[in-house]
C-alpha cells in the first residue's frame, strides 16, 4: 500500500514538471501542417515565430511551409500535407479565392483544416472546421472613424492616398471596404490614389516615390500595414516632406518598427492587429484532433494607438 502511494506521488509530480503534451487519441504526437503565407511584413515574422513557439510548447509537431507569397505553392503545401495524413491542416490564405479543390480533396481524406488570420471565399461552409483571426474591417473601419475625428476640427479637403495589401487578399479587401464605409458621410475626404504596395516596406516606398512625382498634396497616407507606411515615410522623407508634420500616416499592425515610428511622430495612428495566434491556434489543433467541439469563428482581441499610446507601449512590445 505505501509503494503505491509513493507511486502515486511520484507520478503527479512528474506531471506536474513535465512539458503539457497534447497528444492524439491514440496516445501519439499530434502532427499539424501549416503553410504561411510567406515573410513580407515584420507581422509575419512575429506570426510564424509564435506558430513555432506556440506548437513547441505545447508538445504538438509543426510541419511549416513557406508559401512565399504564391498561392500555388500553398496549393501543393497542402496536398502534400494531405498525402503525409497529418492530423489538422492549418493555414494563412495568400488570397481569398481559388481553395474549394484543394479543401475539398482535405476534406476527402478526413482532415480537419484551420483558416489561420485570414478568411477565404466559398459557398460550402463545410471545408473548413474554424477560422481564427483579426476582424479587418473593423481595423479599416477604426482608422477612417479615427480620421474623421482628427479632422472635425481642422476644415477643408483631405486628401489621402491608399497603400493597398496584396490584391485580392483578405485584409486587403476588408481593410479598404471599412476604410471606406468610415468617412463615407464625408465628402471632404478625397481618395486621392490608392494603389497596391503588396504589405512589403519596398513596395510601399516606390509606389509612394512613384505617386509623388506627379502629387505632392497630399494629407494622409492610409497604410494597410506598418511596413508599407514605413516605405511610404521614407519616401516621403526623400521628397522633402516630413511625416507626421505635412503628410499624416496612418496605417494597421502595430509592429515594433511602427510603433517606433508612432512614438517618434513620424506616423499619426495605427489600429492593431494582433500576429500572437499560435496558442490559440495550438488550442484549437489539439481539440479539433481529439474530437472536441471548437467555435466556428474566433476573433482576435485588439486596440488602437495613438503617438502617446505608443510611448508607453512600446518598452513592453513584444513585436
Ligand atoms: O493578414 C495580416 C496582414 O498580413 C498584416 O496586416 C500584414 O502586415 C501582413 O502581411
Amino acid at each position: 500500500m505505501r509503494r503505491l502511494l509513493l507511486i502515486a506521488l511520484v507520478c503527479v509530480s512528474l506531471a506536474a514538471c513535465a512539458p503539457p503534451e497534447n497528444l492524439a487519441a491514440d496516445g501519439s504526437k499530434i502532427v499539424v501542417g501549416f503553410s504561411q503565407v510567406g515573410a513580407e511584413s515584420g507581422w509575419r515574422t512575429a506570426n510564424t515565430v509564435s506558430i513555432h513557439d506556440a506548437a513547441l510548447d505545447a508538445g504538438i509537431k509543426l510541419r511549416f511551409s513557406d508559401a512565399q507569397g504564391k498561392q500555388a505553392n500553398q496549393i501543393t503545401a497542402i496536398r502534400s500535407f494531405i498525402k503525409q495524413r497529418v492530423d489538422v491542416i492549418a493555414f494563412s490564405p495568400v488570397v481569398e479565392t481559388g481553395w474549394d479543390e484543394v479543401l475539398t480533396e482535405a476534406r476527402q481524406a478526413g482532415i480537419p483544416v484551420i483558416l489561420t488570420d485570414r478568411a477565404i471565399r466559398t459557398t460550402s461552409k463545410d471545408l473548413y472546421t474554424t477560422f481564427i483571426g483579426s476582424d479587418f474591417v473593423k481595423e479599416g473601419t477604426l482608422v477612417g472613424e479615427w480620421l474623421v475625428d482628427y479632422y472635425a476640427s481642422r476644415p477643408g479637403t483631405v486628401r489621402v492616398v491608399e497603400l493597398r495589401g496584396t490584391t485580392g487578399s483578405a485584409p486587403a479587401t476588408d481593410r479598404a471596404a471599412g476604410f471606406r464605409a468610415a468617412i463615407k458621410g464625408e465628402p471632404r475626404f478625397q481618395i486621392v490614389a490608392s494603389r497596391t504596395g503588396d504589405f512589403t516596406r519596398p513596395k510601399g516606398e516606390a509606389v509612394m516615390r512613384a505617386i509623388l512625382k506627379t502629387d505632392r498634396d497630399i494629407d494622409v497616407v492610409f497604410a494597410h500595414n506598418d511596413d508599407m507606411g514605413l516605405g511610404a515615410a521614407k519616401a516621403l522623407e526623400a521628397a522633402g516632406l516630413q511625416p507626421g508634420r505635412d503628410v499624416r500616416i496612418v496605417s494597421i499592425d502595430a509592429v515594433r518598427d511602427g510603433m517606433k515610428a508612432l512614438a517618434e511622430g513620424r506616423f499619426t495612428f495605427i489600429a492593431e492587429c494582433s500576429p500572437l495566434l499560435g496558442p490559440q491556434l495550438m488550442d484549437l489543433v489539439n481539440k479539433i484532433a481529439n474530437g472536441q467541439p471548437v467555435p466556428p469563428r474566433i476573433v482576435t482581441q485588439e486596440t488602437t494607438f495613438t503617438q502617446e499610446q505608443a510611448k508607453a507601449a512600446l518598452p513592453d512590445r513584444k513585436y
